[in-house]
């Protein structure tokens, strides 16, 4: 079975594309078959990815407005990209009066199920149609979650459209759990913020290891590398390899 698992938030900047990189990496190391989709227009995940979004010729766009045929790019890192580019923004507009508009990557992605493990995808920083789009093809959410107090008052709006979404569109949609993000522990509020989010999230789903605050992020990003290659043995490599390690049990 595939696990489609939706990293989702609606704030910008928690480090999603960050997570989906990093997390797909791990997971192609322990031998599953990844493919990474990039449902953001802004694209950060295709150029993390090493690829320049306005020289693609086809993208996520054509599939979900025109083809139902996904480009993919195969075997970046031992993982499999969908990329996009800015045009995916006109999705938005142009899926609006579209018949049943939010089946539309569900039913771009099923016929790909054989080929892979695992599917995750790359959210934009929005509760728009893509972000639907995305929660109705998703078995699992993974929500990275700042450990700012600002970020994780948020989740509240964020658990209420994951309820919107089961009540009508997918009511299959399960937590793969919250992933602590930025996380300073020498700055009291993000202990008190994690601490916070073990308490009142565990009864959602997993609470995993934080992911902590360091610059190394955008420096591997910067080289267009997944941590664990830039910098094997930064401690946050391990929490990857944690998480992914946990992701392995979602369909047992
Ligand atoms: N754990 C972290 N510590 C510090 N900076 C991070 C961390 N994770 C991501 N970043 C940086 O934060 C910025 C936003 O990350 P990104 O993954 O693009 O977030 P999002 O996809 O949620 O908008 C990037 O510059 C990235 O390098
Ligand atoms: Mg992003």
């Amino acid at each position: 079975m595939t696990n489609v698992i939706a990293l989702f938030n609606q704030s910008g900047g928690v480090g999603k594309s960050t997570l989906t990189m990093n997390l797909g990496y791990a997971l192609a190391k322990k031998k599953k078959k990844v493919l990474l989709i990039d449902l953001d227009p802004q694209a950060s995940l295709t150029t993390f990815m090493g690829i320049e979004p306005h020289e693609l010729e086809t993208s996520v766009y054509d599939a979900l407005v025109e083809t139902f045929r996904l480009t993919i790019l195969e075997k970046i890192y031992g993982m499999d990209l969908a990329p996009t580019n800015i045009n995916l923004s006109l999705a938005e507009m142009e899926l609006v009066s579209a018949l049943n508009r939010e089946q539309r990557l569900k039913q771009v992605l099923s016929p790909l199920f054989p080929n892979y493990d695992f599917v995750l995808i790359d959210c934009p920083p929005s509760l728009g149609i893509l972000s639907i789009l995305a929660l109705t093809a998703a078995t699992h959410l993974l929500v990275p979650i700042e450990t700012e107090f600002k970020s994780y008052f948020g989740t509240g709006l964020l658990l209420d459209t994951v309820a919107r979404i089961r009540k009508h569109v997918n009511p299959e949609l399960t937590f793969a759990g919250f992933v602590p993000m930025k996380m300073d522990k020498r700055r009291s509020q993000h202990i008190r913020t994690y601490e916070q989010m073990k308490t009142e999230l565990i009864k959602l789903g997993t609470v995993f290891p934080p992911v902590p605050d360091s610059t190394v992020f955008p420096d591997a990003t910067e080289e267009r590398l997944p941590l664990a290659i830039y910098r094997p043995r930064h401690p946050a490599v391990k929490v990857f390899n944690e998480i992914a390690k946990q992701l392995l049990t979602l369909s047992k």
